[in-house]
């Protein structure tokens, strides 16, 4: 008797489990209990080091996001994989104990939530850091935790770079987003570089995705669809033939093997003037040598916020052609700086941005137009700034031309998710950075957001960019194939495990 109740009590509890869970399918009373069962079987099949609970691994990396947000959650566990087969055990235990979770590479996503979890497990990519060159196959291979930093100082040697980052701390989370890049008006999104992908899927299996085979569409997806449809777990890509940091020393020499011409100007006098030159940029400029990057900011000093505005100027040849660049250089600028570079130093012009400590958020349009509409776009976001000024450390609008070149270097390499129409526009940025002290963003603020994003809305048919959107934005509906994106999820995570179980961007 003792031993047929000792029998079938574990499948009685099995079966009250069952009709417990049945009961509250997604309840998240039962997200902690999940998540430890996940980590509890992790403990077992990976182990110490590679998966941890507390201590100094854990803590920095539980605290690490560069969005302070991100940096207050508490991942049950934290796995650090050092091959793609860790990441299948772990998704593989997630996957059957319902668990929540997480992904994180460079840790810059400001969008809450995206690359952290409570109640959940954290997969950290910090020990996988290749940036490797293969000659013999021209191509790049990334380890997903890689820094754009690192990558573009590992390669450098060789004469080639990664269509990546602007900024040096920032990691390939960029790359499934779609990626701007100093090199994107040349190659097409960061993204539209890839050769071949590593992912393991929401069940566990890895697979290989390329443009040509079987996982062709899965590879599609990957190219702006973001986290939904799998962990890579390598990347290969197509390199850009740049020259080494050395070739700028043969000023006027090598022309062909990659001079920029940068200037960095700051100044306060004509916030119109840059707008003007921003617009008529967008709307007249299509060289796949010329870049620009065009910021206005509002900076604390003290009690108040002052102007800081900022444009970046690179031309891949001898010098910045008045044609494309003059109302720029027409600016009456308070410093400048203006010479020869080589790619290498273009990679670093703008920094490692590897700050830490702020709440931070971004939002996302997109435009193309006359100067009124960015004067209107710049009035509303000043007003923005005036009205919560007082809460904010920075704020910035920035525009970064996406030119028709950009759009059909992609086109050529296979096509992306994105799909952006045929005609340039320019991706828009508005970001803000907290005071510090401030551990979560006034609900005021928020609702100033909504407004905000209602007064600068996308030009029709222009798509969002997802790694610097507002998480309630819609970005995916925007894209040109958001109807083939569907269709793609569907068919790698038909039950949409991802959508409930872990927190990213909206729509699928
Ligand atoms: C200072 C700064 C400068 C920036 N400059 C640029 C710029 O020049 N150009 C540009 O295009 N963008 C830029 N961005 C935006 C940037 O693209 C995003 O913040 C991007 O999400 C950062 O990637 P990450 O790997 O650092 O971040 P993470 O937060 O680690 O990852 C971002 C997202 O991707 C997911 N993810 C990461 N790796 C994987 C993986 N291997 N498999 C599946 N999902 C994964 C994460 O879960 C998360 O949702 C900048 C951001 C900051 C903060
Ligand atoms: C739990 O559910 C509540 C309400 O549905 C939600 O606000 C909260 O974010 C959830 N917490 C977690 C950890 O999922
Ligand atoms: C703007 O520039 C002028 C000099 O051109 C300077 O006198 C003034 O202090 C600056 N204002 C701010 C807010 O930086
Ligand atoms: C900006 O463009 C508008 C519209 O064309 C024009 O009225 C204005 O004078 C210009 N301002 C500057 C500073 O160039
Ligand atoms: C604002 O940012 C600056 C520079 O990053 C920093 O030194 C300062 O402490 C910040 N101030 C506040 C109030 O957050
Ligand atoms: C300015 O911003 C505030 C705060 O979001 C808002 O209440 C107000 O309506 C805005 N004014 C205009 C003219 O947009």
């Amino acid at each position: 008797m003792s031993r047929l109740v000792s029998l079938l009590l574990p499948v009685l509890l099995l079966l009250v489990s069952q009709a417990i869970a049945t009961l509250f399918p997604e309840s998240n009373q039962s997200a902690p209990k999940a998540a430890l069962q996940a980590c509890n079987q992790l403990a077992v099949s990976l182990g110490s080091p590679i998966l941890q609970t507390s201590g100094n691994s854990y803590e920095k990396a539980a605290t690490n996001a560069w969005n302070l947000e991100n940096g207050q959650y508490q991942p049950t566990c934290i796995v650090f994989p050092t091959t793609s087969k860790h990441v299948q055990i772990a998704m593989k235990a997630i996957y059957a104990a319902k668990s929540h979770y997480a992904v994180q590479a460079g840790s810059h996503s400001a969008m809450k939530g995206w690359n952290t979890v409570q109640d959940g497990v954290l997969i950290i990519f910090s020990n996988m850091r290749e940036a490797t060159y293969d000659p013999v196959k021209d191509s790049i291979t990334l380890g997903p935790g890689v820094h754009w930093h690192d990558a573009v100082t590992a390669l450098e040697p060789f004469g080639v770079a990664p269509v990546g980052g602007r900024v040096g701390d920032v990691g390939t989370g960029l790359l499934l987003g779609g990626g701007l890049s100093w090199l994107s008006p040349s190659q097409g999104y960061a993204t539209d570089n890839f050769k071949e992908l590593d992912v393991v899927l929401v069940n566990g299996d890895l697979v290989t995705a390329t443009a040509t085979n079987q996982f062709s569409d899965l590879f599609r997806a990957l190219k702006g669809g973001g986290d939904r449809f799998g962990i890579v777990t390598r990347y290969e890509l197509y390199p850009v033939h740049t020259g080494t940091k050395d070739e700028k020393n043969w000023f006027g020499g090598m022309l062909l093997a990659g001079k920029y011409q940068p200037i960095v100007i700051q100044f306060n006098s004509s916030a119109e003037a840059l707008l003007n030159a921003t617009a008529r940029y967008v709307r007249e400029i299509d060289d796949p040598k010329a870049v620009l990057l065009s910021t206005f900011s509002n900076a604390r000093t003290g009690d108040s916020l002052a102007p800081l505005y900022l444009m970046v100027l690179f031309y891949n040849g001898v010098n910045l052609p008045e044609e494309i660049f003059g109302d720029f250089l027409s600016i009456p600028a308070m410093s400048s700086t203006l010479g020869p570079m080589s790619y290498f130093d273009v990679s670093e012009t703008l920094g490692l941005g590897n700050d830490r400590g702020y709440v931070q958020r971004f939002g996302a349009s997109a435009l193309v137009g006359d100067e009124e509409t960015y004067l209107e776009a710049f009035d509303h976001w000043m007003n923005f700034t005036q009205a919560f000024q007082g809460d904010f450390n920075i704020t910035t609008l920035a525009f970064t031309p996406v030119p028709n070149s950009q759009i059909q270097a992609g086109r050529a390499k296979g096509g992306n998710i994105i799909n952006a129409p045929h005609g340039g526009f320019a991706a828009v940025q508005l970001a803000e950075q907290f005071n510090a002290g401030l551990n979560r963003i006034p609900p005021q603020v928020l609702e100033g957001l909504d407004l905000l994003f209602e007064q600068i809305p996308p030009s029709p048919g222009l798509p969002l960019y997802l790694s610097e959107c507002d998480p309630r934005q819609k970005v995916f509906e925007s894209y040109g194939d958001y109807e083939l994106l569907k269709q793609i999820y569907a068919k790698y995570d038909p039950e949409k495990f991802n959508v409930k179980h872990t927190q990213g961007p909206v729509g699928l």
